[in-house]
């Protein structure tokens, strides 16, 4: 979603900010713009489309001193010139970017309209800049005081930065539950919503906290609460290489992001489990270890992929440990006044650690008393940090809009919180942990191996339909996840619509789409419902649907009925997610390629949903 950069010393700003605009792309935005100071006056340029729209308007501006730039992504307005970020305030003294919402604008607006301010845009961030002037001209007061009691005004969550012509000394920024954090520089300071734009500049870094105020300076950083309480900035040193955030040789993100997914897993499992494959080890659990002998119910909570996660978990955990698991989408578990229990462990899982509905819902399971647990990607993350337990998973940073490298790294901290609670009160004696965790630890040698394997026929594969309307995905058990994740992957970077369901339900409604056109994507690999899977691929053959199954090496059935067979390694069943889901993504990867849809950015997507 929306991003923002800002950057504030002798270096080249523009250049600073431009390049740090392009590489926050990826959180997928419609129009960017910067603002700067030239000769006492704010100028603002920006433009609706691509970062590279605004390189050609911004061409001949020579930016000196400090600069601050905006991605949005549209919630109030069209994603028009207009609507673009930065925007003035009515004066033209002031000038903000802003990510989050202003949920109470319409309210100050109507307060702003009567004492005579004009609207440009249909923006809330232009309400909220209209308020700070409004304050600054009748309380008498600095760009920060000014800001700290219009905040104080202000319901919903943002990030901002202001500029003032008066002062083109400083930048101030802001934040209440939306990610702004400070680099620190030698002589020269930067801003923004996530690391990537100032990481080729420093590693150093201040996260700044829900309503805090800084005051930023080439050479100083002030910070204040909204009440006006200083706080000492914290500076801590970000563990994240440049390389990590770029191609390298990579055509795409998302195809390096699926490349990385083995070492991604090695990282996950560092250091957490016992030599002997006897025990787990995860910091937040051990310290929380009376609490979950005795946990009733755990309840996970998320969006998008990171929800299929949650549903693999829901297998996994049940199957493993014996505990029951409900898993929910974060945004309807918010609004249905949940049962929780003091007795319940609520896992809020997100790989952005910003995703504003598994934010609140876990916010909300706090209140009410339950243990919360973050699952989070991004250290430091808003989700993370609310949780205050949690496990990161390690995957570094992951720029491709859908989510690869994520899900099995949540997918595999899930796994370790299973085996962590069998092993805690023995709760299923009927899993053999040892060997269990002994696989765990070899498969990510498994997937390298499926990738590499499988790779130039998915290609071919994808040559035959990547012009199909329609696409179903069936798993049983804890293929069915599988299968939705594959199903949802699909649609969302090549825009073919897909279904996933669970195999045997296909009966009960997608077998009346069923026809020499509709391809149908079917997982067999697991032993225990085998039998009953090859039965739901003959009932698409016998309706002559096409059928890609994804199979064990040397399968003898399922190859006898499928149009085409995708051999992967085998694994044990609670493992299995982890290598069917490749083929799956590698799936969707070419046929949007072939079909020349931007994977990295699909259209209307964002990286990190900061709005509910
Ligand atoms: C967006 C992304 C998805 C992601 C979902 C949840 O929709 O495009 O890839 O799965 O948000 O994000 P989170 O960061 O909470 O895992």
């Amino acid at each position: 979603m929306c991003g923002i950069v800002g950057y504030i010393g002798p270096g080249d700003a523009k250049s600073i900010v431009i390049s740090g605009l392009k590489r926050l792309e990826y959180r997928g935005y419609d129009s960017s713009g910067i603002a700067f100071i030239d000769d006492d006056s704010i100028i603002i340029k920006k433009k609706s489309g691509k970062v590279s729209s605004l390189d050609s308007v911004v061409k001949k501006d020579k930016i000196e001193g400090l600069c601050i730039g905006h991605t949005r992504w549209a919630t109030h307005g069209l994603p028009n010139d207009l609507n673009a970020h930065p925007h003035f305030s009515m004066n033209k003294n002031l000038a903000v970017i802003h990510n989050g919402v202003i949920e109470n604008y319409l309210t100050i607006k109507e307060g702003l309209v009567n004492r005579g301010y004009k609207f440009v845009s249909e923006t809330d961030t232009e309400v909220l800049i209209n308020l700070i002037q409004d304050v600054q001209t009748n309380e008498k007061t600095g760009l920060f005081k000014s800001i700290q009691l219009a905040l104080s005004q202000v319901v919903g969550a943002y990030s901002i930065a202001v500029i003032d012509k008066k002062n083109s000394e400083k930048i101030v920024v802001a934040k209440k539950g939306s990610p702004l954090i400070i680099g620190v520089g030698n002589n020269e300071n930067f801003i923004a919503s996530d690391p990537a734009p100032f990481l080729n500049y420093t590693k150093n870094v201040i996260y700044l906290k829900d309503n805090e105020i800084a005051e930023v300076s080439a050479s100083e950083i002030k910070i204040k609460n909204i009440k006006n309480k200083s706080k000492r900035p914290y500076i801590e040193k970000l563990n994240i290489e440049l390389e990590a955030i770029e191609k390298g040789n990579y055509e795409t993100f998302m195809l390096k992001e699926i490349y990385e997914q083995p070492k991604a897993i090695v990282e996950t499992l560092r250091g957490r489990i016992s030599s002997d494959f006897k025990r787990t080890r995860l910091r937040g659990l051990n310290e929380n270890i009376d609490f979950l002998k005795n946990v009733k119910k755990i309840i996970i909570i998320a969006c998008g992929t990171s929800w299929h996660a949650g549903l693999v978990g829901e297998y996994l955990i049940e199957g493993i440990a014996r505990i029951p698991v409900e898993v929910e989408y974060a945004s309807e578990f918010l609004y249905r006044d949940p049962l929780i229990s003091t007795n319940d462990m609520v896992i809020a899982i997100s790989q952005s650690g910003e995703t504003a509905d598994t934010l609140s819902a876990l916010k909300l399971a706090k209140q009410r008393g339950a243990f919360v647990y973050g699952i989070c990607n991004v250290v430091g993350s808003s989700i993370a940090r609310s949780a205050g337990v949690g496990t990161y998973t390690h995957a570094g940073p992951e720029i491709g809009v859908a989510s690869t490298k994520s899900f099995t790294s949540q997918v595999t901290v899930l796994i370790l919180i299973a085996l962590y609670l069998n092993t805690l009160k023995e709760r299923n004696s009927s899993i053999k942990i040892t060997e269990l965790t002994k696989e765990l630890v070899q498969i990510s040698d498994k997937m390298s191996r499926t990738i590499d394997d499988i790779n130039d026929k998915i290609i071919k594969i994808s040559e035959l339909y990547k012009d199909a309307k329609n696409f179903l995905y069936l798993g049983r058990g804890i293929s069915f996840p599988v299968a939705l994740e594959g199903a949802l992957k699909l649609k969302e970077i090549s825009y073919i619509h897909a279904e996933g369901y669970p195999a045997a339900e296909m009966k009960h409604g997608p077998i009346a789409l069923i026809d020499k056109n509709m391809p149908t994507v079917i997982i067999a690999t697991n032993k225990s419902n085998y039998e009953k899977v090859l039965i739901n691929a003959e009932e698409i053959k016998a309706r002559s649907g096409k059928l890609i199954a994804i199979v064990n090496k040397n399968d003898k059935q399922m190859s006898k009925i499928a149009d085409h067979v995708i051999e992967i390694a085998e694994t044990n069943n609670f493992l299995s997610p982890l290598i069917t889901t490749l083929p799956l993504q590698l799936l969707s990867y070419h046929i949007a390629k072939m079909r020349g849809c931007n994977v990295d950015q699909p259209r209307n997507l964002a990286k990190s949903v900061t709005v509910e």
